[in-house]
């Protein structure tokens, strides 16, 4: 595989998602950058050293990123994901000893020296801004995975938006609009996937008993997110998004989906939403990977096998994971 840079915004779903991330050991990460989304870039940034300190890998660098999106005002998700982004967990601050280098330059200096893979959860912000300046980048990217946008489903900010294309639909649209013209295709992790992805409290249950301090920590940042949920959507849980990216990234099949043109809206009452040509009107060549289906089932299976250890410090198998048969 080839190396990996994660474009965030944690963001109380980035941040399992980076858990899942650094818990897999054929990811090679070569660095962490964040964008305004969920919180502001420099927040964000702060959020991404805390989970590398849970994990025990602060070696990756964090890089910080546009601090708004390239038109839009900027609206935070902190009605969402809590005042520190991280469900109010206020955990302790992480000294920074990352080089001093902004994320454009790094996602420039790195694509330049080697093809880098790019998984990113939040407003495409940076990558906008990187493919407008050096759009013979794209080629040097192998894969470009997206947590944003839906096909069918219903947004999650407005009545067709999904929150990070929502939030910079500008960004959205370049990065599409760059693909197209490069021959390449995105691919689009949208709601219609990761709306079947909810950590309830029987699962967090089961992870508190199998991993007492990885449970404990995915408590902490998920407990105001599961009330946002009750209040906002009527559900039991919360929908974690950003880990289903990363794990269709490392294991394709635990999505599936078809290729597609597809444009995204900036403006009035469909601002940010995903225009899916999946009947082939405009008859372009597709920009995108659009995954429409997945198995809540065996992404708990990759996700509970991975961040979860036993007191040994040893890695739990599937026939051990029994409790998720119920899903
Ligand atoms: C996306 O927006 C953010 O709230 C989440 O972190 C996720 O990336 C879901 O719409
Ligand atoms: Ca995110």
């Amino acid at each position: 595989m080839p190396k990996l840079i994660i474009d965030c915004d944690p963001g109380i779903d980035d941040a399992l998602a980076l858990l899942l991330a650094l818990s897999s050991p054929e990811l090679e990460i070569a660095g962490i950058t964040t964008v305004s989304g969920n919180v502001s870039a420099d927040l964000g940034a702060a959020n991404a050293r805390k989970v590398l300190h849970q994990t025990g890998r602060p070696e990756i660098p964090v890089f910080v990123g546009e601090m708004t999106p390239l038109l839009k005002d900027y609206t935070d998700a902190r009605d969402t994901h809590g005042r520190d982004g991280l469900g109010e967990s206020f955990l302790p601050e992480v000294p920074d000893a990352s080089p001093r280098e902004s994320a454009a330059e790094f996602l420039e200096q790195a694509l330049e020296q080697e093809e880098i893979s790019i998984i990113a959860l939040g407003p495409m912000t940076n990558l906008a801004r990187l493919f407008e300046k050096r759009p013979d980048l794209i080629s040097r990217i192998p894969r470009l995975v997206s947590m944003g946008g839906s096909f069918k489903s219903h947004g999650n900010c407005s009545p067709v938006a999904e929150y990070n294309y929502w939030c910079d639909p500008e960004a959205a649209r370049i990065c599409y609009e760059h693909f197209a013209a490069a021959g390449k295709k995105i691919e689009m992790v949208g709601l219609d996937v990761t709306r079947r992805i909810v950590l309830t409290p029987n699962l967090l249950s089961y992870m508190t008993r199998l991993d007492p301090e990885t449970g404990a920590f995915v408590r902490k940042i998920t407990e105001f997110y599961m009330d946002f949920h009750w209040k906002q959507e009527g559900i039991i849980g919360c929908v974690i998004n950003d880990p289903l990216a990363v794990a269709y990234y490392i294991e394709p099949s635990i999505c599936s989906g078809f290729d597609s043109y597809l444009e995204v809206e900036t403006d009035g009452i469909c601002r940010g939403q995903t225009i899916v040509d999946s009947m082939g009107f405009w008859n372009r060549r597709p920009n995108s990977h659009v995954l429409t289906e997945t198995s809540a089932r065996e992404f708990m299976y990759f996700f509970f096998s991975r961040i979860l250890k036993k007191a040994n410090g040893t890695k739990w198998k599937r026939e051990e994971l029994s409790c998720l048969e119920q899903l």
